[in-house]
């Protein structure tokens, strides 16, 4: 085989390594390079209109809305008796002390959350596939609800494959597989003359393997908040016709997201498949947030207590609220960022296993149960 054959076979697995130790970098950073506030004149969205189209489905209960309480039962599972857990999340294998933060669950205000049964979600989605797409919060949930189920029946029989750019798991006995797609932007990154190019209209390399999946669960975010080529994955954006060096990245988050919006409602038969939007996951690096200005998560060992984070919502939040109403398809929003705000004692700080401070990702078991716990009543209400 010639240099060259070579070398074109080993580009793709190239840019995907690329693209994993960017993933990487975001447990890394120390903080992140741009606030997550304060970025932006966008106005904030009309509140909650997205919100209010999964609220209707749930019988008037916000879900979203509510408050931690110390709940003995908790964790669902063993984190070392669980297969599933990369590395970055098993906080318990690197060391983490305290064990308090397993022991919180969610409460909404209005109405309680069903009773989360592995086995009867197993039996309700016989046959059936449940796809996460997106980043490592999308890792992070993929490998929660795996955890979940797999604790729940016991002896259950798996086929376990952590590939790139798609994972899967399969509850073998009842035909459900739970994948993993893993695109930090959802649109394209492609490999061009002037190097690596982040696509804003196209959504093309993934969007053959969503269709037909029956639980499409997408999430972007943390990636389009990266500055520098080698944590960013991407050297130029195209935005229409035009190649740019780099614009403002809450625009750039709202033009392929929008892109996405367009695909789903082009391409997604909601008569077999339901789509939910995993919401904005917040960092907990900037302690003035929570009125602690010389801290970020390490330490942490409470949840905030109320409803309400002082720190205030995110402006990703409203786009993706705006997105959302703007579609045609019913896309369920997974309201997620007030109530994981609220849980600065969640993340694996310095117990990742690389040394670094995570203030990003989320221990398991941990927050991403209730994530889980919440698609779980989403789908059963
Ligand atoms: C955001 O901007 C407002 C108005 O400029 C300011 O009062 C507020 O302190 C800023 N918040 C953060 C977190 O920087
Ligand atoms: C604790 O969690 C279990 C399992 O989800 C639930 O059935 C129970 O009601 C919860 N208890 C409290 C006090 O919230
Ligand atoms: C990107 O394209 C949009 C829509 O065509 C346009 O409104 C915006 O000004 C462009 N932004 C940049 C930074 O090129």
């Amino acid at each position: 085989m010639s240099c060259k054959l070579i070398s074109l076979l080993l580009l793709p697995l190239l840019i995907l390594t690329i693209l994993s130790e960017a993933d990487k970098a975001l447990a890394s950073d120390k903080k992140p390079q741009v606030s997550d506030r304060n970025m932006t004149s966008l106005a904030p969205a009309e509140e909650g209109k997205a919100t209010l189209k999964g609220r209707k489905q749930t019988s008037g209960c916000n879900l979203f809305q509510g408050k931690w309480v110390f709940n003995a039962s908790y964790p669902f599972y063993d984190s070392s008796t669980c297969p599933f857990i990369g590395g970055e999340f098993d906080c318990l294998k690197f060391g983490r002390p305290d064990k308090q933060f397993l022991k919180y669950s969610w409460q909404p205000d209005s109405c309680t959350i069903p009773r989360f049964d592995g086995e009867a979600f197993l039996n309700e989605w016989r046959g059936k596939r449940v796809m996460f797409v997106g980043d490592s919060l999308s890792v992070n949930m993929w490998e929660s609800l795996g955890c979940m189920i797999h604790a729940s029946v016991p002896g259950i029989a798996t086929n376990f494959l952590r590939r790139t750019p798609l994972s899967s798991l399969t509850f073998q006995e009842y035909g459900v597989t739970l994948y993993l797609y893993r695109t930090p932007y959802l649109v394209d990154i492609s490999k061009e003359k002037v190097g690596n190019v982040l696509n804003l209209g196209t959504i093309e390399s993934g969007a053959g393997v969503w269709k037909d999946v029956d639980i499409l669960v997408f999430n972007s975010w943390h990636w389009w908040v990266h500055k520098g080529v080698k944590s960013q994955g991407w050297d130029f954006i195209r935005n229409g016709t035009s190649l740019i060096r780099d614009m403002n990245r809450l625009d750039a988050f709202n033009l392929g997201l929008t892109t996405w919006a367009q695909w789903v409602d082009q391409n997604i038969d909601t008569s077999q498949t339901r789509v939910f939007f995993q919401g904005i996951s917040p960092t907990h690096y900037v302690g003035k947030e929570w009125n602690e200005p010389k801290k970020n998560c390490n330490g942490q060992m409470q949840p905030l207590t109320g409803s309400t984070y002082p720190g205030g919502s995110l402006p990703a939040a409203s786009i993706v609220s705006r997105v959302l109403s703007s579609m045609k398809t019913p896309v369920y929003l997974l309201d997620i960022t007030t109530l994981s705000q609220l849980r600065k004692d969640a993340h694996p700080s310095t117990y990742g296993g690389n040394g670094k401070t995570d203030c990003s990702h989320w221990c398991l078991p941990g927050l991403p149960d209730t994530w889980n716990q919440l698609l779980y009543a989403a789908l059963s209400m």
